[in-house]
Parts: structure tokens; sequence; C-alpha cells
């Protein structure tokens, strides 16, 4: 089966397309390198051995992007391409909504143009907005403080609206929490082509000696103890996640998180980075972060129930593999 995965050369879609080809899939890329490296083609070669077709293209252009279809025979979409950073959507809103929503009216109108019924897309825990934790699939989603947040929301109502009036299309929505980690060759993981915005490459940068010190933002939030709590999840189990979603796609549109289901909190991810990788993380307590959350987790069980997927890997492993691509790599 051929996958055309958008967004293949980055964080999460990399990782996938290993997970993908390891299990007998042919996958097409199609990213327009604006948040990652030509380079990442090689070494998804070099770490599976097998050939990778590649397009440099813009998703949001439609006459590019149908040439994929014209020369490939594709069977599923996993749609990754998007811009994700918080602060610069809230700068630039005009390029979030139309790069984010733009791909995927795109490619929900190539699935009804090429005849093809399965798609799985990229959202994410932001989309709860500040609700109760655990996050569960079923709950009411509340407005997210971004326009990045709201390109993700948006964006699900959008294939939940073309599900009901494409009947035979088969949608997986995964809601990811905070991805981290890298694989275990170290010779892939997160690699932006600007500075980093989540806290697991601020550890890195700091333990490297690129930042004098870590800020955490706030330590007096009602948490275990006063500092932000987040559900980490190993990008390699989230990789494992596509593709469980892949293999259980049914007709219409399903939701599911892809958490572990624990909160751990940003003094309790420093001191688990120290630990394993035998580094010190000087840190400063600041201000509270503008629209942060005081805790975020998911409810995993219909994951688990429907998709048969567990991550296997806990906050140990996350920061032993990010590391070791850390300092793999010269970023
Ligand atoms: P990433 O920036 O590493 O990967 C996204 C890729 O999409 C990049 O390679 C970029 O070059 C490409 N891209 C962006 N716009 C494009 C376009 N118009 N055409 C072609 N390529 C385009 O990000 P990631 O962390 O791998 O995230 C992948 C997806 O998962 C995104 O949609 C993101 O919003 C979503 N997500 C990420 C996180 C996270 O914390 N990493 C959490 C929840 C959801
Ligand atoms: C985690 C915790 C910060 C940096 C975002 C998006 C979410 C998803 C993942 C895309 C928080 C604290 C951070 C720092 C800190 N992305 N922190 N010092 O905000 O939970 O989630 O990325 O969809 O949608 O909202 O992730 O890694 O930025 O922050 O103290 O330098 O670390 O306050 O408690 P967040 P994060």
């Amino acid at each position: 089966m051929n996958i055309l995965v958008t967004g293949g050369t980055g964080y999460i879609g990399s990782h996938t397309c290993i997970a993908l080809i390891e299990a007998g899939y042919t996958v097409v890329i199609a990213d327009n390198l604006c948040n990652s490296k030509i380079e990442t083609v090689e070494k998804i070669k070099e770490i599976t051995n097998k050939e990778v077709c590649f397009y440099q293209i813009d998703v949001s252009n439609k006459s590019e992007l149908e040439c994929i279809f014209i020369n490939h025979q594709i069977d599923a979409i996993i749609h990754f391409a998007g811009l994700k950073a918080i602060e610069e959507s809230v700068r630039m809103p005009m390029q979030y909504y139309r790069n984010n929503i733009i791909s995927t009216l795109n490619l929900a109108e190539a699935c009804q143009k090429y005849n093809v019924r399965r798609l799985v897309f990229s959202s994410s825990a932001t989309v709860y907005g500040e609700n109760e934790v655990p996050f569960m699939e079923n709950m009411g989603l509340l407005p997210t403080t971004n326009p990045y947040g709201e390109t993700k929301a948006m964006s699900e109502r959008i294939l939940a609206d073309i599900s009901k009036a494409v009947p035979a299309l088969s949608i997986s929505i995964l809601r990811y929490f905070n991805p981290v980690g890298a694989h275990q060759s170290g010779l892939i993981g997160e690699s932006p082509n600007s500075l980093p915005n989540n806290l697991m490459p601020y550890i890195n940068r700091v333990a490297k000696g690129k930042m004098e010190k870590l800020y955490v933002f706030g330590n007096d939030y009602p948490t275990v103890d006063g500092t932000g709590v987040r559900d980490y999840i190993h990008v390699v189990d989230i990789a494992e996640g596509h593709l469980a979603a892949l293999n259980n796609l049914t007709e219409g549109i399903h939701v599911y998180n892809l958490g572990t289901g624990r909160g751990t909190s940003v003094l309790e991810l420093i001191n688990a980075f120290e630990q394993v990788n035998n580094v010190k993380i000087p840190y400063e307590i600041v201000e509270r972060r503008p629209g942060d959350i005081a805790t975020c987790y998911a409810d995993t069980s219909k994951a688990e129930k429907e998709l048969g997927w567990i991550p296997k890997y806990d906050i140990i492993d996350m920061c032993r593999d990010s590391w070791r691509f850390e300092i793999n790599n010269e970023l």
C-alpha cells in the first residue's frame, strides 16, 4: 500500500515514516521543508534500508499536490504538514490559517478526486482548552488561546462535515499530547529550522551549554510542585499510534488521544533528565507564560480499546533518547 505522508520530513512525520516502512508500507513524502531538512530523507533510508519517494511541494498549493496523485496510486494519507509554533501563530495568524486550513481542504478534495478513502489527521490536545483532566475524546471542546490551536479545532470540524457528506471516507483524528524523545538510532529527532518552542528542546539546549539556564514558567499552579503538568509521550510511541490508526480505519470519523495518561511536572522532567543523562540543568522560576494551563493529560482508554495501542516508553526513555539525538547532531 502507498501512503502519502505530508510533513514526512518533520519531527513526528519522519518517525512515522520509519514505522510505516518497517511495517511493509510504501511511503511517499510531501514536504516543503519549511521546518525540516532534506537530509532527513537520507536518514529514513539509512534506518530502514528502503527507498523513499520525496516531493518538495507545498500541500497548500493544489496543482503541486495533485502531481503526486497523478504519479502514484495513493491508498491512504497521513497529514502532518502544518505550522505549529503557538507564539508565531499569534503574530502571523493569516499564514497559519492559510497554511493549515488550505492544506487540509486540498487533501480532502484530492481524496474525492482520486478516490482515496483513508485519511489520518494530526490534531492536538490543545483543542481541549482548559477542560477537566483527564481529557476524553467525547468532551466538548473549549476555545484555544491562539490561532494555531484554532486551525486544529477548525480542521477537525471541517473533516467532521466532510465525513457526513462523504460517508465512504474513513478518517482518524489523532490528538497528540506532548511528543518528546527521538529515534533510538540517534539519527533523527526534533530538528526545527528556527528556535525551538517546547520544553524538551530547551532542556537539551541548556544541557548542551547553548543556554545558561532554563526559565520555568511559574511555580504557583495547583500541581504537585507548582509547575505545569503535561502528558509527555515518546515520539516513537506516537509513530506506532499512527500505524495502529491506519490499520484500524473504519468508515466515518474517529478521534483518539495519543498520550500516556500520566502527568509530569516541569521540575520532575528536569530531574529525570539530570538523572538519566548525568547532566545539570540550571533553572530559574519566572512568571507564568500567558495562555498556559496548569495540568493536561489524556484519558487513553479509547485508543487502547479500539486501536490496541499502548505506549511502551516512560519519561526516562524520553529523556535519554532526546539527549542522545542532541549530542549526536550539531543543531
Ligand atoms: P514539524 O514542524 O517538525 O513537521 C511539520 C512538517 O510539515 C515540516 O517538515 C514542515 O516543513 C512541513 N510543512 C509545513 N507546512 C507545509 C506545507 N504547506 N506543505 C508541505 N509541508 C509543510 O512538526 P511536528 O512536531 O512533526 O508536527 C507534525 C504535526 O503534528 C503538525 O500538524 C503539528 O501541528 C501536529 N502536532 C504536533 C505536536 C508537537 O508538539 N510536536 C503536538 C500536537 C500536534
Ligand atoms: C510544557 C510545560 C510550560 C518551556 C504545546 C502546545 C500543544 C502541543 C505541544 C502542538 C508547560 C513549561 C516550557 C520553557 C517552561 N503542540 N515550560 N519553560 O505548552 O504544553 O504544549 O506543545 O500542538 O498544542 O500547546 O508544551 O513544551 O511548550 O510546555 O517552564 O522554556 O513546560 O509552561 O508547563 P505545551 P511546552
